[in-house]
């Protein structure tokens, strides 16, 4: 049993679960996530590890409600259980005592950010990191990044919090003022795209967690592929972390839209069946 032991909403939109799994708690290292099914008949959905506590036999999931699923798991409570949770899954993060290690995460990418920022300042690297998101709510983990980072910047679109503008522009200003060893870059494909871009012509390697659409979780379904160098890899077994300069990024963004009619639709008839619940228990009609 996978049971919700804390929840708390970090923004709108945004929730942390502590969810009792000790296995999963024991294995799990930097950059590895979990499948997750909240009961017998829902999908399954993958989930970073935004961290673990082995004695407590516990790891935390840091969840962006965006479409039907990560909804009907916003509604789960402290005390319900998940009916499935398999991991640790993926290549754990390759940490190395780079020097100084940029992290730049993008909106609910800030979520797997998180414990690889942990992971290269435990190896020694000096953190320098760069968060951002469309306003000021939605800059998450904002303590617990500054905790790890010798400096911070936060970027939002609307300007409601640190400089407006995206995390790109305050990553110009810190490449245009040192020359970092390393970069760390998770968000959506269009941001780690632009980032991998400018990192190229200075050759400072940078590294990116990709996120796939996921079925199985094992490398059979084919789901999750990309092209990486020019070769094919699944993100769930080869990754989620690349080498960005190598990735296809336009290929990546193109397979994220295959599913968008039917994932609108699955959106809709959700939020549409539980308006019609809300308005039974209001004792409305239907
Ligand atoms: C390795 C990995 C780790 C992840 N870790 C986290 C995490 O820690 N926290 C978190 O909130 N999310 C994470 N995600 C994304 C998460 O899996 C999706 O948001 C979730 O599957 C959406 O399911 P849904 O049914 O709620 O929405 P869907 O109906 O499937 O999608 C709703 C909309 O969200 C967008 N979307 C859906 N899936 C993705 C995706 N994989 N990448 C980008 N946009 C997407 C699309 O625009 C889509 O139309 C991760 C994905 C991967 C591959
Ligand atoms: S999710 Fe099926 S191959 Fe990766």
């Amino acid at each position: 049993m996978f049971q919700i032991l804390k929840k708390e909403s970090l923004a709108p939109q945004f929730k942390r679960y502590v969810i009792a799994a000790p296995e999963i708690a024991r294995k799990h290292r930097a950059g590895q996530f979990v499948l997750v099914m909240l009961h017998e008949h829902g999908e399954r959905i993958p989930l970073t590890i935004a961290g673990s506590d082995k004695e407590a036999g516990t790891i935390t999931l840091v969840v962006q409600e965006v479409g039907k699923t990560t909804m009907e798991m916003g509604l789960m409570e402290e005390g319900d259980c998940l009916y499935a949770v398999v991991g640790p899954l993926g290549t754990p993060t390759h940490v190395e005592r780079w020097g100084t290690v940029v992290c730049v995460g993008g909106g609910a990418g800030i979520a797997p950010l998180l414990p690889i920022a942990k992971a290269m300042k435990e190896a020694g690297n000096r953190v320098l990191s760069i968060l951002g998101g469309r306003s000021r709510d939605l800059v998450i983990l904002r303590e617990e990044m500054a905790a790890l980072s010798e400096e911070m910047w936060i970027t939002t679109d609307d300007g409601s919090l640190g400089r407006k503008g995206l995390v790109t522009h305050a990553l110009a200003d810190v490449l245009a003022s040192e020359r970092p060893d390393y970069v760390v870059a998770v968000g959506p494909a269009v941001m780690m795209k632009a980032a991998a871009e400018m990192t190229r012509p200075l050759a400072i390697p940078t590294l990116c967690s990709l996120n796939t659409i996921m079925v199985d979780g094992t490398g059979m379904c084919g789901g999750c592929r990309v092209l990486v160098g020019g070769q094919p890899k699944f993100v769930c077994v080869d990754g989620p972390e690349f080498d960005a300069h190598q990735v296809d990024f336009d290929l990546l963004i193109k397979r994220l839209r295959t599913y968008l009619p039917q994932e609108q639709l699955a959106k809709q008839r959700f939020l549409e069946s539980h308006q019609c619940v809300a308005l039974e228990a209001a004792g409305g009609r239907v």
